[in-house]
């Protein structure tokens, strides 16, 4: 598949194995933010039990990918970069954050092409939420 077609439909969800490797990915992810020396400012925005918000990161990319939308059934709707701009986030812990999906991502038994094409559309939102973070620290 041509990384463009990524973004059809559902497609992006099928080349990251469904709910259930959404689910491995995201349980990764917070390993790596729980171990990694350079996510330790990161870990400590989280609150100290991370199985909520695992649970809300894998749902919300289950949707975002193109699967079934079962965020806002379960817990409600939500702004991706307005919920982040109560916290402090700039380059670093916007870079953590890459770093430790960047390390999860790479791991997976996806295609390289999806690899790649994921950590390019991730890093949208990611840029929006340190966007929001800095917007609303400069009393915007
Ligand atoms: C750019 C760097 C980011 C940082 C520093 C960051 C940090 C955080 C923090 C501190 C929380 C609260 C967790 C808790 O209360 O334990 C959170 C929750 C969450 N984050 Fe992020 N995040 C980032 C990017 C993203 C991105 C790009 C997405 C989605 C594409 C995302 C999706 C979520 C979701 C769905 C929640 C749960 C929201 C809720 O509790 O209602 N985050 N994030």
């Amino acid at each position: 598949m041509t990384s463009s077609s990524y973004g059809a439909g559902d497609a992006s969800y099928r080349a990251a194995g469904g709910a259930g490797g959404i689910e491995r990915l995201v349980h990764r992810f917070y390993e790596y933010m729980e171990t990694l020396p350079e996510a330790r400012a990161l870990r400590a925005m989280h609150a100290a039990d991370l199985s909520e918000v695992r649970d809300k990161l894998a749902v919300f990319l289950v949707a975002w990918l193109g699967g079934p939308n079962e965020y806002r059934s379960r817990f409600g709707s939500i702004s991706i970069p307005g919920f982040h701009a109560r916290f402090a986030i700039d380059e670093a812990e916007r870079d953590a954050w890459l770093v430790c999906m960047a390390r999860a991502v790479d791991e997976q038994p996806w295609a390289e092409a999806f690899k790649r094409y994921f950590m390019q559309v991730i890093a949208v939102p990611a840029e929006r939420v340190r966007v929001a973070s800095v917007m609303r620290r400069a009393g915007g």
